[in-house]
């Protein structure tokens, strides 16, 4: 049935903007979404490879032991909505299994998000692919144009909603409300809580491709803002926070320093850091009742080696 795409991305003033006013901030921090340039789409995808990474491999063994059950317990579905796709990879089993006659798949890298949709449109020649590149936090009512009418799933895994706080999950959740529709569901998969030496070794690979996909965040802000932080200046530092429930990933200055960045001189102390991003972790219960303050129901739960799938319906 085809594939389309369209840029309603997110210019260069939203970056600098964003990174200004994360930088003039106390303690400094930069939106987790400014992580994924091309090269940071690539690192992502090398992160999921990693060892110590079990986050994609464990949702997909969870997938694909379940399917059967998940599919029936959602029935039947016009169109599937994916924010945050990536490499589109891990809904190719729903479109397997539930056959929907839409797929809208949106990201905030909307080049590689191209590149990845165009292929399901060959391999799924009864499906009509619309990819959007977009940020959803920013304004997701730029994607209703697009949405099918009919029955929708709107799909969100790879514990992305991990990067939102409990309140900004539960807006988030609210504004998937929105998109899925009348008698729309959400299927999310997301992390649960577990050893939090498993939880800090999954931050920190050996390999140091985590540390590599923090640190590219300054070579985007060098190329993109004009800015001139050396990253051998900085130290990626993550670590589980047991009281707030959450890794904290942060880029730690090794020295005291300026920064030019988009005409602005910024102040680094020595062991001042960047913080970079949150990752929360949850137990079911915790997380189905933010979901439920957005006004999800539970419709079903499929855990596999401290990883959830859970199922909603609307509830109200
Ligand atoms: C952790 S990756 C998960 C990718 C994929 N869903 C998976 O499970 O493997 C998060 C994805 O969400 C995208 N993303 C993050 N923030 C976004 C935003 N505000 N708007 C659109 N896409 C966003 C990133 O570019 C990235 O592809």
């Amino acid at each position: 049935m085809g594939f389309a795409y369209t840029d309603l991305s997110v210019d260069r003033d939203d970056l600098r903007d964003d990174v200004l006013t994360g930088l003039a901030s106390s303690p400094k921090s930069i939106p987790p979404k400014y992580f994924y340039d091309d090269a940071g789409c690539r690192l992502f995808e090398a992160i999921c490879a990693q060892p110590e990474y079990a986050v994609c491999r464990t949702e997909q063994s969870l997938m694909a032991a379940h399917l059967p059950e998940i599919a029936a317990a959602i029935g039947a579905v016009e169109g599937i909505v994916e924010p945050g796709a990536g490499d589109c990879v891990k809904v190719r089993r729903l479109l397997d299994a539930l056959q929907p006659t839409h797929l809208v798949v949106m990201d905030i890298a909307g080049a590689p998000l191209a590149a990845a949709a165009e292929p399901l449109a060959r391999d799924y020649p009864a499906l009509a692919v619309t990819a959007l590149g977009m940020d959803f936090i920013h304004d997701l009512d730029a994607a209703t144009p697009y949405l099918p009418a009919g029955r929708r799933l709107v799909y969100y895994p790879g514990s992305s909603i991990g990067n939102f706080a409990p309140d900004a999950a539960a807006a988030l959740l609210a504004r998937f409300r929105q998109l899925a529709g009348a008698h729309g569901q959400l299927l999310i998969g997301f992390d649960l809580k577990k050893d939090p030496q498993r939880l800090h070794a999954a931050y920190n690979d050996a390999a140091g491709v985590t540390a590599a996909f923090n640190l590219n965040l300054l070579a985007r802000l060098n190329r993109e803002l004009g800015a001139d932080f050396d990253p051998a200046r900085f130290r990626h530092y993550a670590f589980y926070n047991p009281v707030a429930g959450r890794i904290e990933m942060h880029l730690v200055s090794l020295a005291e320093q300026d920064v030019n960045i988009a005409g602005q001189r910024v102040h680094f102390a020595l062991g001042e850091t960047l913080h970079t991003e949150h990752s929360y972790k949850f137990r079911g219960d915790e997380f189905s009742a933010i979901a439920h303050t957005a006004g999800w129901s539970l419709a079903g739960e499929w855990l596999h080696d401290g990883f959830a799938v859970q199922l909603y319906r609307g509830s109200r």
